[in-house]
């Protein structure tokens, strides 16, 4: 393997080039005011993210509608939302003009919160265990397709540089791409039907936006590890099939999409295959495959952002079996993984919360002063609970507020 460190080299994605492989994944972290704007919790996140160097950085799952929130506090890209958002980029830029700053546009469909909000399902059979969302028919599809365009637009008046069009994580776009979704409808029940959700919102959007500088690109579950979930055979087998998944990926690329950012799993499905856990790390070296078969299936132009290196951190954590722990870090992954093509640039979900200054760091050969993710999860804990969060080893006053959650429980 070459001696540079590639993760710190540059990469052009959508025309627009950055000057490292290192991505903010999209951390949803229920801090916005009550009208979906960003608070001052949601830019001092931010802040740090931009600071810290990340050559693309993902605004979290942000909701087109008030009504399909998936916490109390999501963020929301509505007209109402167009001023704040506006002003949120301009200052975020002024700390880095340089990044690439995408809104990973959502709709949560049946995993919307049951209480908060009124989740929707798009299958006249439930997925188990969501009876409760409400079934939905075409003509409500097409408002919300309407509001998923929409927000591409604020976004992009809001100064953005582009949009995610998320289709990953057992959200309303991922529903709607599952063999599960077997109902004969206008998309449900065969792959090509269900694949149009995807292609009709990215030519609209991309007509709609109508400039040819807006990167749009998505997150997509390769492998959703449920029965009938995305990337397997069939509504009722688990059976592992990517070839809708790489027919996706491929569709979105000729539709000019310029990124994918690889998923697998659904955090309220299959939680460690979509984020390691600690006690089992080397779940994350299956998403090293499915980076693998993107790569494979797309042009060199369109790049693959790979998911899940938070834990591989600096060799330390002692879980990994089989593996000399300098063999084992996030500067050994990404770099021979950058190498061997299997990947373009990595996403760091929960590491960015525990410092979002791994590449600054890094350039400045301080390697040493990085708060590595401890792989604890107590982010998804704050999230779950209804609380503002981010990382509580390293904040204390989070500490603090993690210990009144955990009293509450
Ligand atoms: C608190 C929390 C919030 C998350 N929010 C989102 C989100 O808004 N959108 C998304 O696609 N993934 C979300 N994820 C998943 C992460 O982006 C990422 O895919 C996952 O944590 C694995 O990457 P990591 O090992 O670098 O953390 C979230 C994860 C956590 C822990």
């Amino acid at each position: 393997m070459t001696n540079a460190n590639l993760l710190l080299t540059p990469v052009t994605i959508g025309g627009k080039t950055i000057q490292n492989r290192f991505a903010v994944g999209a951390m949803e972290c229920n801090d916005s005011d009550d009208e979906g704007n960003p608070s001052d919790a949601t830019y001092a996140r931010y802040e740090k993210y931009f600071a810290g160097g990340s050559g693309f950085i993902s605004l979290e799952a942000i909701t087109c509608q008030r009504e399909s929130v998936s916490s109390l506090h999501q963020l929301s890209v509505t007209p109402t939302n167009a001023k704040p958002l506006e002003k949120f980029v301009r200052h975020l830029k002024s700390i880095n003009k340089d990044t690439i700053f995408v809104f990973q546009l959502t709709h949560s469909g049946e995993v919307g919160h049951p209480v908060l909000s009124k989740p929707v399902r798009v299958t006249e059979e439930p997925l188990y265990g969501y009876e409760h969302a409400r079934l939905i028919g075409e003509s409500e599809v097409a408002v919300i397709m309407d509001q998923i365009v929409e927000g591409a637009k604020i976004a992009h008046a809001a100064g953005a540089d582009g949009i995610d069009l998320k289709l990953c994580t057992g959200y309303l776009g991922a529903q709607i791409l599952r063999p599960f979704n077997k109902g004969n409808w206008k998309y449900g029940g065969s792959w090509e039907k269900r694949r149009q959700f995807a292609f009709d919102l990215t030519e609209r959007i991309m007509k709609e936006v109508n400039d040819p500088t807006f990167i749009i690109g998505s997150k997509v579950t390769v492998y959703e590890g449920i029965p009938g979930g995305q990337g397997s055979a069939g509504p009722d087998t688990a059976l592992m099939d990517l070839t809708e998944s790489i027919d996706l990926v491929r569709g979105l690329e000729e539709r000019g999409v310029s990124y994918i950012i690889e998923a697998a799993g659904a955090p309220r499905h299959t939680e460690d295959l979509s984020k390691t856990d600690r006690t089992k790390p080397y779940i994350g070296y299956l998403h090293f495959y499915f980076q693998n078969v993107l790569r494979g299936a797309l042009k060199p132009e369109t790049k693959v952002i790979g998911n899940c290196y938070s834990l591989y951190r600096d060799g330390g954590l002692k879980t990994f079996p089989a593996v000399k722990p300098e063999n084992n870090t996030l500067a050994f992954w990404g770099n021979k993984n950058i190498q061997d093509g299997v990947v373009d640039l990595v996403s760091l979900g929960r590491q960015s919360l525990a410092d979002p200054s791994v590449p600054k760091k890094m350039a400045e050969n301080k390697d040493a002063e990085i708060k590595w993710c401890i792989g604890c999860d107590n982010c998804t804990v704050f999230l779950i609970s209804q609380e503002g969060g981010g990382c509580a080893a390293y904040d204390p006053s989070l500490a603090e507020k993690l210990k009144e959650i955990k009293r509450r429980q």
